[in-house]
């Protein structure tokens, strides 16, 4: 933690990184294992392929986030020690003690830095960013790294056709610090949650955590569960909703945006916001026909690509915006 706090200042993203497995599991591979059809996927999904770990060379969820921040340290010459605290979104850390963030503090060799996991499934990134903004602002931390990441293919039941298709495995990474500008960073936010969603997509560690719903089911312990199809309405909805909601408390319009981030969950749900809002593709960013539904690792990874792609230039606004497991959603319209 730095010193007295300053406080009431904005935030500035000094740059980014990212992180994906070599592994690729195609459309064709899993028609080997399951009934299924590329076809049918790219149709519903979007997807022709997702990065997937390889469990046998060490790599995990801890192995890409450790990565993402790497790679974000690297691009932005920031030194460790200058770093205050790392929050890493994720619900699929090997071990909930220690948390991935303080493995990712030990790889870059951030001994100053306080360190946190949090929990929000798909909506991870989004939460940790606007947390870090939050704190930034308040003056209690100068810089931040924020890691979003999931592997999530290490809680895929690759005999469920209707779960294992959707989901890959990746990371991203940003590191924010203080700005004097107040206009700058997250300038508008959501964050919210309705638990009465839960039993929709969770994943269960021990017999006790299977709802009533599923008890008759049979269920793989430490395997994803997700009722697509109430996902799907409630994505559908909550997308738009959230969206047009942050626009319109901070007063601007879809025009004023220069990307539209949405989580990449499945292209259909991608497509639906975009065409109701009425924004044309290349403001709306989507990577899913590549790397899957990489959950908390969605966003960052997305950020960095259009980032190193130097499509996101000083000044520009953008809307990040997402939704998970939880229920769970969030917004953050950043100044950048
Ligand atoms: O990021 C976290 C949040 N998660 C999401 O955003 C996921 C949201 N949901 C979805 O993306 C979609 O619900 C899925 C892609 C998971 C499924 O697509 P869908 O269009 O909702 O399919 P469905 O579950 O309604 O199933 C339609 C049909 C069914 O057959 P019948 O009953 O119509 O004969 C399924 O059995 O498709 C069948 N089906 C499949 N067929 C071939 C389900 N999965 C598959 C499959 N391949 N993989």
């Amino acid at each position: 933690m730095t010193g007295a706090p300053m406080g009431l200042g904005g935030t500035r993203l000094i740059g980014t990184g990212s992180a994906t497995p070599d592994g690729i599991l195609t459309n064709a591979d899993l028609e080997k294992i399951l009934d299924t059809s590329d076809e049918w996927i790219q149709q519903r999904t979007g997807i022709k392929q997702r990065r997937v770990v390889d469990q046998t060379k060490g790599e995990s969820t801890v192995s890409i986030c450790c990565d993402a921040l790497e790679d974000a340290i690297k691009n932005t010459g920031v030194d460790p020690d200058d770093i205050d605290l790392i929050i890493c979104a994720t619900c699929t850390q090997q071990m909930s003690c220690p948390s991935v963030a303080c493995r990712a503090a030990e790889r870059i060799g951030a001994t100053r830095a306080a360190a946190f996991d949090l929990a929000a499934a798909c909506s991870g990134f989004v939460y940790a960013l606007n947390t870090a903004d939050s704190l930034i602002r308040l003056g209690r931390y100068k810089t931040i790294a924020v890691i979003g990441g999931d592997a999530m293919s290490t809680v895929m039941d690759y005999n469920d056709r209707s779960v294992s298709i959707l989901f890959g495995d990746a990371a991203g990474a940003a590191i924010l610090t203080q700005d004097e500008n107040p206009e700058r960073g997250s300038i508008k936010q959501i964050m919210g949650a309705d638990g009465r969603g839960w039993e929709c997509l969770y994943l269960p560690r021990k017999a006790i955590d299977v709802p009533e719903c599923d008890k008759d089911n049979p269920i793989e312990l430490g395997m994803l569960r997700m009722n697509g199809r109430e996902v799907f309405k409630f994505a559908v909805k909550k997308f738009q909703h959230v969206i047009e909601q942050t626009l319109s408390e901070a007063g601007i319009g879809i025009d004023d945006v220069a990307q539209l981030i949405c989580h990449q969950s499945n292209l259909r749900i991608i497509e639906s916001a975009r065409e109701k809002l009425g924004i044309e593709k290349d403001r709306v960013y989507v990577n899913i026909d590549r790397v899957g539904n990489s959950s908390a690792g969605s966003i960052g990874l997305c950020l960095d690509e259009l980032n190193q792609a130097g499509r996101i230039k000083e000044g520009d606004l953008i809307l990040l915006a997402a939704f998970g497991g939880g229920m769970t959603w969030a917004s953050s319209l950043w100044r950048v």
